[in-house]
């Protein structure tokens, strides 16, 4: 399923808002939308919405699907300092490829991260870092073993794995029933996919789904076990009847 001879292999891009992201030759892929931007999209898609909803919360945990680059991590530090939040955050991250989480003190990261910089340092060196106010454990290898081992429950979830064409195993019902049986009640995932496949595989593991209509971007989706009212609903019945063919993805296809 994994190509690993390929995973080194990395070309810098620089995206439309100035910052900088990889293609991964292993995924045939950009870590972020070119487009949007890798800090943009990472603040646009998953930070504002979830803490437009968590706001109030004195502590969260956070599971970033994976992490990559480390945009979503860092942009949730950068988030908390630029809004003088005191909330605490433990942010729990599966990635399996080790060598670009140590490549990470060196990344062209904007200068938004400087503040950052001996956090990412400490992470390059040992996969984890905590201070006061912040804890964040990546969690090295396959997410789909290391997921269902996680004891914390989560809050948030940034779903911001490589596209369902080129990953389709961290889209599945399956994966998404793992990430439901580690979720509280009132549990949020964000995602930039809109795909019906990867609304339906949440729908079916009790997400409701809204439209999140970011700013100077596509609009992405936010999916929640609790209904909510500020955000555009969709109805997954009437969507289902409206589609009959679209089916969530699932594991005994793929694997
Ligand atoms: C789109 S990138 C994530 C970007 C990241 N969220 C950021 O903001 O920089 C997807 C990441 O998932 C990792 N990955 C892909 N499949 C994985 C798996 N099964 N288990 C763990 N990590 C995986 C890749 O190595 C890559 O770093």
């Amino acid at each position: 399923m994994y190509n690993q001879a390929l995973r080194s292999e990395k070309e810098l891009i620089l995206c439309e808002d100035g910052t900088h992201t990889l293609f991964s030759k292993e995924f045939n892929e950009p870590y972020h939308s070119t487009k949007d931007g890798a800090l943009h999209e990472s603040l646009e898609k998953h930070v504002k919405p979830a803490f437009g909803i968590k706001k109030k919360f004195e502590q969260l945990t956070i599971l970033d699907i994976c992490f990559g680059l480390g945009y979503n991590t860092f942009a949730t530090l950068y988030y908390l300092k630029e809004h003088s939040l005191k909330t605490k955050v433990h942010i729990i991250s599966p990635e399996f490829d080790e060598g670009l989480v140590r490549s990470l003190s060196t990344f062209s990261f904007p200068s938004e991260f400087d503040f950052l910089k001996p956090i990412i340092q400490t992470i390059s060196e040992n996969l984890f870092y905590e201070d006061e106010q912040v804890k964040i454990e990546i969690l090295l290898g396959d997410a789909r073993v290391s997921v269902p081992q996680i004891k914390e429950q989560i809050d948030i979830i940034y779903q911001d794995a490589f596209s369902p064409t080129h990953n389709p195993l961290l889209w599945t019902k399956e994966f998404f029933a793992e990430m439901a049986k580690i979720s509280k009640e009132d549990t949020i995932l964000t995602t930039y996919s809109t795909a019906a496949s990867v609304r339906l595989g949440l729908y079916e593991n009790g997400f409701y789904i809204f439209i999140h209509r970011a700013e100077l971007m596509r609009y992405s989706t936010v999916a929640s076990l609790k209904m909510l009212e500020r955000f555009e609903y969709i109805d997954m019945e009437l969507k289902k009847v409206r589609n009959p063919t679209a089916r969530s993805f699932r594991d005994k296809k793929l694997i």
